[in-house]
Protein backbone atom coordinates (compact mmCIF):
# COMPACT_ATOMS: atom_id res chain seq x y z
CA UNK A 1 0.00 0.00 0.00
CA UNK A 2 3.00 2.71 0.98
CA UNK A 3 4.09 1.92 -2.57
CA UNK A 4 0.96 2.92 -3.88
CA UNK A 5 0.70 5.76 -2.36
CA UNK A 6 4.23 6.76 -3.53
CA UNK A 7 3.12 6.04 -7.12
CA UNK A 8 -0.02 8.75 -5.85
CA UNK A 9 2.71 11.48 -4.84
CA UNK A 10 4.51 11.24 -8.29
CA UNK A 11 1.23 11.34 -10.17
CA UNK A 12 -0.15 14.22 -8.22
CA UNK A 13 3.33 16.21 -8.35
CA UNK A 14 2.97 15.89 -12.51
CA UNK A 15 -0.62 16.83 -12.86
CA UNK A 16 -1.43 19.61 -15.38
CA UNK A 17 -5.17 21.02 -15.55
CA UNK A 18 -6.14 23.80 -17.78
CA UNK A 19 -9.77 24.87 -16.35
CA UNK A 20 -10.80 25.56 -13.02
CA UNK A 21 -12.81 22.27 -13.46
CA UNK A 22 -10.20 19.96 -13.98
CA UNK A 23 -8.45 21.44 -11.26
CA UNK A 24 -11.80 20.58 -8.68
CA UNK A 25 -11.73 17.50 -10.47
CA UNK A 26 -8.20 16.57 -8.78
CA UNK A 27 -9.22 18.37 -5.99
CA UNK A 28 -11.83 16.21 -5.46
CA UNK A 29 -10.43 13.17 -6.29
CA UNK A 30 -7.33 13.75 -3.42
CA UNK A 31 -8.79 16.04 -0.52
CA UNK A 32 -12.60 15.37 -1.14
CA UNK A 33 -14.70 13.94 1.93
CA UNK A 34 -14.64 10.59 -0.18
CA UNK A 35 -11.27 10.66 -1.45
CA UNK A 36 -8.18 9.09 -1.62
CA UNK A 37 -7.00 10.62 1.29
CA UNK A 38 -9.77 10.08 3.47
CA UNK A 39 -9.65 6.18 2.62
CA UNK A 40 -5.86 5.66 3.52
CA UNK A 41 -6.67 7.73 6.43
CA UNK A 42 -9.16 5.37 7.62
CA UNK A 43 -7.11 2.46 6.31
CA UNK A 44 -4.51 3.57 9.13
CA UNK A 45 -6.38 1.60 12.03
CA UNK A 46 -5.37 -1.59 10.01
CA UNK A 47 -2.18 -0.97 9.73
CA UNK A 48 0.25 -2.97 11.11
CA UNK A 49 1.93 -0.96 14.12
CA UNK A 50 5.43 -1.14 12.96
CA UNK A 51 4.19 0.45 9.72
CA UNK A 52 2.37 2.87 10.84
CA UNK A 53 5.02 5.84 10.84
CA UNK A 54 6.18 5.35 7.47
CA UNK A 55 2.58 5.50 6.49
CA UNK A 56 2.20 8.14 8.32
CA UNK A 57 4.64 10.18 6.55
CA UNK A 58 3.15 8.65 2.86
CA UNK A 59 -0.02 9.82 2.95
CA UNK A 60 1.13 13.43 4.54
CA UNK A 61 3.25 13.97 1.72
CA UNK A 62 0.10 12.79 -0.53
CA UNK A 63 -1.77 15.41 1.66
CA UNK A 64 0.72 18.26 1.13
CA UNK A 65 1.64 17.15 -2.72
CA UNK A 66 -2.04 17.47 -3.99
CA UNK A 67 -2.69 20.86 -1.56
CA UNK A 68 0.43 22.15 -2.91
CA UNK A 69 -1.07 20.83 -6.86
CA UNK A 70 -4.17 22.25 -6.38
CA UNK A 71 -3.02 26.26 -4.86
CA UNK A 72 -0.28 26.14 -7.87
CA UNK A 73 -2.66 25.49 -10.54
CA UNK A 74 -5.40 27.94 -8.74
CA UNK A 75 -2.71 30.87 -8.86
CA UNK A 76 -1.39 29.68 -12.44
CA UNK A 77 -4.98 29.46 -13.89
CA UNK A 78 -5.59 33.27 -12.53
CA UNK A 79 -2.69 35.09 -13.81
CA UNK A 80 -3.51 33.90 -17.25
CA UNK A 81 -7.20 35.03 -16.31
CA UNK A 82 -5.54 38.64 -15.93
CA UNK A 83 -3.82 38.95 -19.03
CA UNK A 84 -6.37 37.82 -21.16
CA UNK A 85 -9.05 39.61 -19.30
CA UNK A 86 -6.39 42.76 -20.42
CA UNK A 87 -5.66 41.63 -24.37
CA UNK A 88 -8.88 39.65 -24.97
CA UNK A 89 -11.12 42.65 -25.20
CA UNK A 90 -9.87 45.18 -27.29
CA UNK A 91 -12.50 47.46 -27.18
CA UNK A 92 -11.85 47.98 -23.39
CA UNK A 93 -10.82 51.51 -22.35
CA UNK A 94 -7.09 52.39 -21.77
CA UNK A 95 -6.03 52.90 -18.34
CA UNK A 96 -5.30 56.88 -18.56
CA UNK A 97 -1.75 57.27 -17.98
CA UNK A 98 -0.77 60.09 -16.46
CA UNK A 99 1.51 62.88 -18.43
CA UNK A 100 3.26 66.25 -17.25
CA UNK A 101 2.62 69.38 -19.01
CA UNK A 102 5.35 71.67 -20.11
CA UNK A 103 5.65 75.20 -18.39
CA UNK A 104 3.74 78.33 -19.47
CA UNK A 105 7.35 79.86 -19.37
CA UNK A 106 8.69 77.06 -21.65
CA UNK A 107 5.64 76.73 -24.18
CA UNK A 108 6.20 80.71 -24.73
CA UNK A 109 10.18 80.45 -24.65
CA UNK A 110 9.46 77.49 -27.33
CA UNK A 111 6.74 80.00 -29.50
CA UNK A 112 9.52 82.06 -29.44
CA UNK A 113 12.70 80.18 -30.41
CA UNK A 114 10.26 78.85 -33.30
CA UNK A 115 9.26 82.28 -34.73
CA UNK A 116 12.55 83.93 -34.95
CA UNK A 117 14.49 80.31 -36.26
CA UNK A 118 12.28 80.84 -39.09
CA UNK A 119 14.27 83.87 -39.91
CA UNK A 120 17.64 82.39 -39.56
CA UNK A 121 18.28 83.27 -35.67
CA UNK A 122 19.97 80.51 -33.19
CA UNK A 123 19.70 80.37 -29.80
CA UNK A 124 22.48 80.59 -27.59
CA UNK A 125 22.84 80.52 -23.61
CA UNK A 126 25.06 82.02 -20.92
CA UNK A 127 25.59 81.74 -17.74
CA UNK A 128 23.10 83.08 -14.36
CA UNK A 129 26.17 83.99 -11.87
CA UNK A 130 27.98 86.66 -14.04
CA UNK A 131 31.01 88.47 -14.15
CA UNK A 132 30.69 92.59 -13.99
CA UNK A 133 32.00 92.63 -17.57
CA UNK A 134 29.36 90.43 -19.25
CA UNK A 135 26.76 92.09 -17.62
CA UNK A 136 27.69 96.04 -17.36
CA UNK A 137 30.83 97.06 -18.26
CA UNK A 138 31.08 96.05 -21.80
CA UNK A 139 27.56 96.99 -22.25
CA UNK A 140 28.49 101.04 -21.76
CA UNK A 141 28.02 100.46 -18.20
CA UNK A 142 30.85 101.30 -16.44
CA UNK A 143 31.50 101.65 -12.96
CA UNK A 144 29.61 104.16 -11.24
CA UNK A 145 27.08 105.09 -14.35
CA UNK A 146 24.03 105.98 -12.88
CA UNK A 147 21.66 103.31 -15.72
CA UNK A 148 23.25 100.77 -13.07
CA UNK A 149 20.61 102.06 -10.68
CA UNK A 150 17.93 100.86 -12.91
CA UNK A 151 18.56 97.06 -12.36
CA UNK A 152 18.33 96.04 -8.83
CA UNK A 153 21.18 93.97 -8.93
CA UNK A 154 22.09 91.11 -6.51
CA UNK A 155 25.76 90.69 -5.41
CA UNK A 156 27.93 88.12 -4.14
CA UNK A 157 29.01 89.66 -1.15
CA UNK A 158 32.23 87.98 -1.17
CA UNK A 159 33.33 89.39 -4.68
CA UNK A 160 31.44 91.95 -5.77
CA UNK A 161 32.43 91.43 -9.29
CA UNK A 162 30.48 88.41 -9.22
CA UNK A 163 26.84 88.71 -9.59
CA UNK A 164 23.26 87.03 -10.35
CA UNK A 165 22.78 88.71 -14.09
CA UNK A 166 19.89 91.21 -14.44
CA UNK A 167 19.22 90.75 -18.01
CA UNK A 168 20.10 88.26 -21.17
CA UNK A 169 22.21 91.01 -22.71
CA UNK A 170 25.04 89.47 -20.92
CA UNK A 171 24.73 86.31 -23.01
CA UNK A 172 25.33 88.90 -26.22
CA UNK A 173 28.40 89.85 -24.74
CA UNK A 174 29.65 86.40 -24.78
CA UNK A 175 27.86 85.84 -27.95
CA UNK A 176 29.96 88.90 -29.44
CA UNK A 177 33.11 87.83 -27.69
CA UNK A 178 33.04 84.08 -29.49
CA UNK A 179 31.57 85.04 -33.31
CA UNK A 180 32.12 87.20 -36.33
CA UNK A 181 29.29 88.63 -38.21
CA UNK A 182 27.00 87.74 -39.48
CA UNK A 183 25.49 87.22 -36.10
CA UNK A 184 21.72 86.45 -35.62
CA UNK A 185 20.84 84.90 -32.50
CA UNK A 186 18.45 84.24 -29.59
CA UNK A 187 19.49 84.14 -25.75
CA UNK A 188 16.66 82.98 -23.59
CA UNK A 189 16.92 82.62 -19.97
CA UNK A 190 16.38 83.62 -16.13
CA UNK A 191 17.30 86.58 -14.89
CA UNK A 192 17.35 88.29 -10.96
CA UNK A 193 17.12 92.08 -9.64
CA UNK A 194 16.07 92.68 -6.14
CA UNK A 195 12.71 93.89 -6.37
CA UNK A 196 9.88 93.05 -3.79
CA UNK A 197 7.98 90.08 -5.02
CA UNK A 198 3.97 90.90 -5.53
CA UNK A 199 1.72 89.90 -8.23
CA UNK A 200 3.17 92.13 -10.90
CA UNK A 201 6.68 91.61 -10.28
CA UNK A 202 9.52 88.70 -9.07
CA UNK A 203 12.81 88.51 -7.87
CA UNK A 204 13.55 86.27 -10.73
CA UNK A 205 11.99 86.03 -14.12
CA UNK A 206 12.83 85.17 -17.71
CA UNK A 207 14.02 87.38 -20.69
CA UNK A 208 14.33 86.98 -24.24
CA UNK A 209 17.59 88.57 -26.04
CA UNK A 210 17.48 89.54 -29.47
CA UNK A 211 20.59 89.95 -31.86
CA UNK A 212 21.60 90.63 -35.35
CA UNK A 213 24.80 92.39 -36.65
CA UNK A 214 26.31 92.30 -40.10
CA UNK A 215 27.03 94.82 -42.28
CA UNK A 216 24.30 97.64 -43.12
CA UNK A 217 21.48 96.39 -40.54
CA UNK A 218 19.28 99.28 -40.10
CA UNK A 219 16.65 100.53 -37.69
CA UNK A 220 14.20 99.11 -40.73
CA UNK A 221 15.36 95.80 -40.33
CA UNK A 222 14.86 95.93 -36.13
CA UNK A 223 10.94 97.16 -37.18
CA UNK A 224 10.70 94.50 -39.74
CA UNK A 225 11.74 91.79 -37.37
CA UNK A 226 9.76 93.11 -34.78
CA UNK A 227 6.55 93.05 -36.83
CA UNK A 228 7.10 90.11 -38.23
CA UNK A 229 7.40 88.82 -34.75
CA UNK A 230 4.77 90.23 -33.33
CA UNK A 231 2.54 88.92 -35.76
CA UNK A 232 3.60 85.58 -35.51
CA UNK A 233 3.45 85.40 -31.56
CA UNK A 234 0.14 87.67 -30.98
CA UNK A 235 -1.48 88.10 -34.59
CA UNK A 236 -1.24 91.72 -34.17
CA UNK A 237 1.27 93.68 -36.62
CA UNK A 238 1.09 97.02 -35.95
CA UNK A 239 3.82 97.85 -33.62
CA UNK A 240 4.97 101.49 -32.41
CA UNK A 241 8.74 101.99 -31.38
CA UNK A 242 8.87 104.81 -28.72
CA UNK A 243 12.24 106.69 -28.07
CA UNK A 244 13.72 105.37 -24.68
CA UNK A 245 17.00 105.23 -23.09
CA UNK A 246 19.15 102.18 -23.18
CA UNK A 247 22.88 102.49 -22.27
CA UNK A 248 23.92 99.49 -25.14
CA UNK A 249 21.39 101.16 -27.84
CA UNK A 250 21.70 104.01 -29.73
CA UNK A 251 19.29 104.86 -30.88
CA UNK A 252 16.94 102.91 -28.18
CA UNK A 253 13.15 102.28 -28.15
CA UNK A 254 10.17 100.66 -25.88
CA UNK A 255 8.36 98.23 -28.28
CA UNK A 256 5.03 98.70 -28.08
CA UNK A 257 2.23 96.39 -29.66
CA UNK A 258 -1.21 98.01 -30.66
CA UNK A 259 -3.62 95.22 -28.67
CA UNK A 260 -6.61 96.73 -29.64
CA UNK A 261 -9.52 98.09 -27.68
CA UNK A 262 -12.42 95.15 -28.83
CA UNK A 263 -13.05 93.69 -25.28
CA UNK A 264 -13.19 94.81 -21.87
CA UNK A 265 -9.77 92.81 -21.07
CA UNK A 266 -8.07 94.94 -23.70
CA UNK A 267 -9.14 98.19 -21.66
CA UNK A 268 -7.80 96.42 -18.77
CA UNK A 269 -4.56 95.31 -20.15
CA UNK A 270 -3.58 98.39 -22.13
CA UNK A 271 -4.54 100.51 -20.06
CA UNK A 272 -7.55 102.43 -22.30
CA UNK A 273 -4.93 102.81 -24.40
CA UNK A 274 -5.44 99.59 -26.50
CA UNK A 275 -1.11 99.86 -26.61
CA UNK A 276 1.03 97.31 -24.63
CA UNK A 277 4.96 97.61 -24.26
CA UNK A 278 6.61 94.38 -24.70
CA UNK A 279 10.28 95.30 -23.98
CA UNK A 280 12.93 97.21 -25.42
CA UNK A 281 15.35 97.76 -28.67
CA UNK A 282 17.70 100.02 -30.19
CA UNK A 283 20.62 99.78 -32.35
CA UNK A 284 23.99 98.20 -31.02
CA UNK A 285 25.88 101.23 -29.50
CA UNK A 286 29.38 101.09 -31.57
CA UNK A 287 31.08 100.95 -27.74
CA UNK A 288 29.49 98.17 -27.32
CA UNK A 289 30.72 96.49 -30.67
CA UNK A 290 34.30 97.52 -29.96
CA UNK A 291 34.21 95.85 -26.49
CA UNK A 292 33.10 92.68 -28.01
CA UNK A 293 36.07 92.66 -30.77
CA UNK A 294 33.45 93.90 -33.41
CA UNK A 295 34.80 95.89 -36.03
CA UNK A 296 31.72 98.62 -35.87
CA UNK A 297 32.93 100.72 -38.52
CA UNK A 298 32.14 97.96 -40.53
CA UNK A 299 28.93 96.25 -38.78
CA UNK A 300 25.93 97.68 -37.16
CA UNK A 301 23.42 95.80 -35.88
CA UNK A 302 20.18 95.54 -33.79
CA UNK A 303 19.43 94.26 -30.40
CA UNK A 304 16.37 93.70 -28.41
CA UNK A 305 15.16 91.95 -25.14
CA UNK A 306 11.31 91.12 -24.04
CA UNK A 307 9.82 89.63 -20.54
CA UNK A 308 8.95 86.11 -20.96
CA UNK A 309 6.52 85.63 -18.06
CA UNK A 310 4.89 89.12 -19.30
CA UNK A 311 4.05 87.33 -22.49
CA UNK A 312 3.10 84.10 -20.92
CA UNK A 313 1.11 85.94 -18.43
CA UNK A 314 -0.96 88.03 -21.55
CA UNK A 315 -1.09 84.93 -23.26
CA UNK A 316 -2.54 82.39 -21.01
CA UNK A 317 -4.32 85.47 -18.63
CA UNK A 318 -2.50 84.95 -15.73
CA UNK A 319 -2.94 87.35 -12.83
CA UNK A 320 0.09 86.83 -10.60
CA UNK A 321 3.52 86.37 -11.63
CA UNK A 322 4.27 84.35 -8.36
CA UNK A 323 1.76 81.30 -10.16
CA UNK A 324 4.88 80.78 -12.22
CA UNK A 325 7.16 79.81 -9.79
CA UNK A 326 5.06 78.09 -7.08
CA UNK A 327 4.69 74.94 -9.45
CA UNK A 328 1.08 74.49 -7.89
CA UNK A 329 0.39 71.46 -9.68
CA UNK A 330 -3.21 72.43 -10.24
CA UNK A 331 -1.99 75.37 -11.97
CA UNK A 332 0.29 73.41 -13.98
CA UNK A 333 -2.07 71.05 -14.81
CA UNK A 334 -3.83 73.46 -16.64
CA UNK A 335 -1.15 73.39 -19.38
CA UNK A 336 -1.69 70.20 -20.60
CA UNK A 337 -2.96 70.78 -23.56
CA UNK A 338 -0.68 73.84 -25.05
CA UNK A 339 1.94 73.17 -27.23
N1 LIG B 1 18.43 94.45 -21.44
C1 LIG B 1 17.32 95.39 -21.44
C2 LIG B 1 16.54 95.22 -20.13
O1 LIG B 1 16.72 94.25 -19.45
C3 LIG B 1 16.41 95.14 -22.60
C4 LIG B 1 17.05 95.46 -23.90
C5 LIG B 1 17.74 94.49 -24.61
C6 LIG B 1 16.99 96.72 -24.45
C7 LIG B 1 18.33 94.76 -25.81
C8 LIG B 1 17.57 97.02 -25.66
C9 LIG B 1 18.25 96.03 -26.33
O2 LIG B 1 15.77 96.07 -19.77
Amino acid sequence: MIDKIKELIAEAEAFTAQSKEEIEAFRIKYLGKKGLLNDYFSEFKNVANDQKKEFGQVINALKKAAEDKVNALREELESKEVVNGVYNDLSRPGAPIHIGARHPISIVKNQIIDIFSNIGFNVSEGPEIEDDWHNFTALNLPEYHPARDMQDTFFIQTNPDILLRTHTSSVQVRYMENNQPPIRTISPGRVYRNEAISARSHCFFHQVEGLYIDKDVSFADLKQTLQYFTTQMFGKSKIRLRPSYFPFTEPSAEIDVYWGLATETDYRITKGTGWLEIGGCGMVDPNVLENCNIDSKAYSGFAFGMGIDRIAMLLHQIGDIRLLSENDVRFLEQFKNAL
